[in-house]
């Protein structure tokens, strides 16, 4: 290697000025190895990692079971193309994974959909739900976030920086205010508000039998962690009925065990129609889909939706591995242990400090929200500080919230107890540290 090389190598400003700004990026580390819940760089600093690479290693980095399936599956064939050929870790996932679909209908038999993103998974699902229905609108909730392609963009509102210069979007999407119980007034507010919103878009700007779906987080992810009020689904899903529209929930970022529950839809009893999944399907590597009926996904004729890497051989075989750690160390179980112990002791530390606003969350989906005042006027500059120094005390966190309002935290489910002592050691001091 040449002297250029090598210095270039280690010059880790030069080669991170190569990377496009497009990815706004929350740290400078370079990792040079990742496993359980640590990120180490070249010179041996760890970092807990409680962002999960948001929110996608619930099974932590590199588990052994899950580099062990990628490894063997790709010494016996990574590309096996969906259109040409079947594949076994494909075909195994396709009988496992309808299998959990949440609050099943009795007798009503499931499949499964398979692409490489999020945001793929979300056009599937507006593709099915136009073709299933013949209609071309749809709802979503303000303070969603589906995706950056064009068709999950039009149905984000987290933030501007989303949409923003990207007109014209798709046309007929329409928004209802997602119920947020500390901003609206309370549980039973927010969600008659809700509510209202959406029957006041009924009476005013859409007819209800020009919507194909209904799109929504169980969990509002990207908007802030916010946990709807109990009725929140079964309302929609009445509404829903009501008028033949779809139900779609997109459990991107709140499924997999993620709140306690293998989906978080499974805490209430409303039945989806439609569920989106991607980030912990498959530990990291790049999988996504979508659970329906099987009489409902046969509405995509052939060749009408697909994609040359869905349903990747590896990254089946990592999905596999996933679910069989999932159930063996059972993950579910232990997020909700994990993060109902968290969530009273972040409480606890939160109590009285004047800036915290809240601190909300569902297993291991947490958010600490810092506002001031009766009018919760949103203190992002409190959130940016508080990752400041938790990064500085090693540990890694994200923000999340339409004015980076709240403070995430996503620890993969794995996360030992001695690991969360040490959390928790860090945000307490942290709070302290930033005057909250
Ligand atoms: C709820 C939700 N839906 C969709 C997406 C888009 O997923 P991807 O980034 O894989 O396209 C995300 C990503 O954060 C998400 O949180």
């Amino acid at each position: 290697m040449d002297q250029h090389a090598t210095d270039l190598l280690t010059d880790w400003d030069a080669l991170r000025a190569g990377v496009p700004p497009v990815w706004a990026r929350y740290t400078d580390l370079v990792v040079e190895r990742a496993t359980g819940s640590w990120v180490e760089t070249p010179t041996g600093e760890r970092y807990l990692d409680y962002t999960c690479g948001i929110g996608v290693t619930n099974t932590g980095h590199a588990h052994p079971r899950v580099v062990s399936a990628i490894s063997e599956q790709a010494a016996r064939g990574i590309h096996l193309q969906q259109n040409i050929v079947y594949h076994q870790p494909g075909l195994e996932l396709h009988r496992r994974l309808p299998a959990r679909f949440p609050n099943a209908a009795p007798g009503v038999e499931y499949g499964l959909f398979l692409s490489n993103s999020g945001a793929e998974a979300v056009e599937a699902t507006m593709k099915l739900a136009k073709a299933a229905t013949g209609r071309t609108s749809f709802i979503a909730f303000r303070g969603g976030f589906h995706g950056r392609t064009h068709g999950a963009m039009s149905l984000t509102t987290s933030s501007v920086k989303y949409r923003a210069h990207f007109d014209p979007l798709l046309p007929g999407i329409h928004f209802a205010p997602y119920p947020y119980p500390l901003r609206m007034g309370g549980a039973d507010a927010s969600l008659a508000t809700t509510i209202a919103a959406i029957d006041e878009l009924f009476a005013s700007v859409v007819s209800p039998d020009d919507v194909a779906a209904i799109v929504v987080e169980p969990v509002l992810g990207e908007g802030g962690y916010v946990v709807p009020p109990d009725g929140f689904l079964p309302a929609l899903r009445e509404i829903a009925d009501r008028h033949g529209i779809l139900l779609a929930v997109d459990e991107v970022q709140s499924g997999y065990g993620r709140t306690g529950r293998f989906f978080a839809t499974e805490w209430g009893e409303a039945t989806p129609d439609i569920v989106i999944m991607a980030k912990g399907i498959a530990s990291g590597l790049p999988l996504s889909g979508i659970l329906a009926a099987r009489s409902l996904l046969e509405r995509l004729t052939p060749g009408s939706h697909g994609g040359t890497y869905g349903g990747n051989a590896v990254a089946c075989a990592a999905a596999l591995a996933t679910l069989d750690v999932m159930d063996d160390e059972r993950l579910p179980e232990r997020a909700e242990r994990i993060g109902g112990q968290m969530l009273s002791a972040i409480s606890a530390m939160a109590k009285d400090r004047q800036h915290v606003a809240e601190v909300r969350g569902r297993g291991l989906m947490m958010a600490i929200e810092f506002a001031d005042g009766e009018k919760l006027t949103p203190r992002p500059d409190l959130v940016k500080a508080m990752l400041g120094e938790s990064m500085a005390r090693n540990l890694l966190l994200l923000s999340c919230g339409t004015y980076g309002q709240a403070v995430r935290i996503i620890p993969p489910l794995v996360t030992t107890d001695e690991e969360v002592e040490i959390a928790l050691r860090v945000i307490g001091e942290s709070l302290e540290a930033i005057g909250a």
